[in-house]
């Protein structure tokens, strides 16, 4: 007999969910303050996003000012100079728009403005002694999840370490999770931001650290994503594929908040420390080889997520099945036009070792379904490249 262990199950604050939900940004600020400081990129910016916020905030009577300069796999610079527009302008809360990096400096600017200190001192999981400054999170992906997740990722860059914040403390008090906000997303970003999701749920499902309520919303995410991210990659004003990729999304960013992840995140941070690979690209590029590399580490598990890919799995044994689960990501991948190699997007062979390395010292190695060596990730590196 199997007994469930003791758990945390860490539910965000308020998630305000549906189309249109954006519009209410205004009515549920207010309590927050008079100052906001909106952190978005210049990419969000130049989409007007932004401009529909700051009138929907004034008329709220909430000034903003705007700090647009997050860059992909934002830096420790970049969140300083965040915290002193904040300071300077006197900001009372944050709202933070955009990808995960626009919402991680949001948090992170929040973190230390309660806190004190650089970012660099709250590394790894739970150093965070105070809560943060109110964060208002409205994603424009639906991929990172830092919307609702206690994490935060930032790069060191001249140490090429990309380095995760785990904290309670450091989530954001709402978010603001409409669809709408994700239709002039470009198909590539929609793929790559979409696969980064897909891996949330996957790595969260089958890592070693599960429970019944992570486990129904990671499976529930797959579903979701695996059925719908073709339609929304292959036409982006398609909101019922929007609304149910975002969906599918939230639950996964629910799910491995609760959990953690595994070799996928383990071996994709260096790729964005090292060699700035976009991390929902790095990801979608290392998935199948991990999952190919996991099967037999929980094959019921895998043949789940085949299943939930929608792959006839009837008649099979489990192990049959459960191979399914890489092959269908396979598909999926070719068919939403990721690129097939790590050489492709400007890794260079030589530094495999390296990141090989970094990798070994994520606390994702170690929940990872398949018990992990370094040679495990070169190789992992070497297959992908
Ligand atoms: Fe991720």
């Amino acid at each position: 007999m199997e007994i469930q262990k003791a758990y945390f199950f860490r539910v965000p604050p308020e998630v305000f969910y549906g189309i249109g939900a954006a519009e209410k940004v205004g009515e549920l600020a207010k309590p927050f303050g008079r100052r906001a400081l909106i952190v978005t990129d210049p990419g969000v910016s130049r989409a007007g996003v932004v401009d529909e916020i700051k009138t929907r905030l004034r008329s709220s009577e909430i000034e903003t000012e705007v700090f647009h300069k997050v860059e992909p796999n934002p830096s420790v610079e970049t969140v300083e100079k965040g915290l002193k527009a904040f300071e300077d302008f006197g900001g009372e809360f944050i709202v933070a728009v955009g990808g995960g990096s626009p919402m991680d400096v949001g948090k992170a600017v929040a973190t230390l403005s309660t806190n004190g200190g650089r970012i660099t001192d709250y590394e790894g999981v739970g150093k965070v002694e105070k809560p943060a400054l109110p964060v208002i999170a409205i994603p424009t992906t639906a991929g990172t999840g830092s919307e609702v997740t206690i994490n935060l990722v930032i790069t060191d860059r001249p140490k090429k370490h990309k380095f995760p914040v785990i904290d309670k403390n450091i989530a954001a008090r709402i978010a603001i999770v409409d669809p709408v906000m994700t239709l002039s997303l470009p198909p590539q970003v929609t793929a790559s931001t979409g696969l980064d999701a897909l891996t949330h749920a996957i790595e969260s499902y089958t890592c070693t650290i599960t429970h019944p309520v992570s486990e129904v919303l990671a499976l529930e995410g797959v579903r979701l994503m695996g059925a719908y991210l073709r339609q929304a990659v292959a036409n982006g004003k398609n909101l019922e594929a929007r609304d149910k990729v975002m969906t599918g999304c939230l639950m996964a960013s629910m799910a491995f908040s609760n959990t953690r992840l595994g070799n996928v995140h383990a071996a994709s941070t260096p790729l964005g420390g090292f060699f700035d690979v976009p991390h929902g690209i790095a990801n979608a590029i290392l998935l199948p080889y991990v999952m190919e590399f996991n099967v037999f580490g929980d094959p019921k598990k895998f043949a789940h997520i085949a299943e939930a890919l929608g792959e006839d799995i009837y008649g099979l044994t489990e192990l049959e099945a459960a191979y399914k689960a890489p092959q269908a990501i396979k598909k999926l991948s070719r068919d939403v036009g990721i690129p097939k190699t790590l050489r492709e997007v400007g890794v260079k062979e030589e530094g495999i070792e390296d990141m090989a390395k970094e990798a070994m010292t994520s606390g994702n190695i170690l929940v990872n379904p398949r018990a992990t060596k370094i040679e495990d990730i070169i190789n992992l590196y070497r297959s992908a490249f």
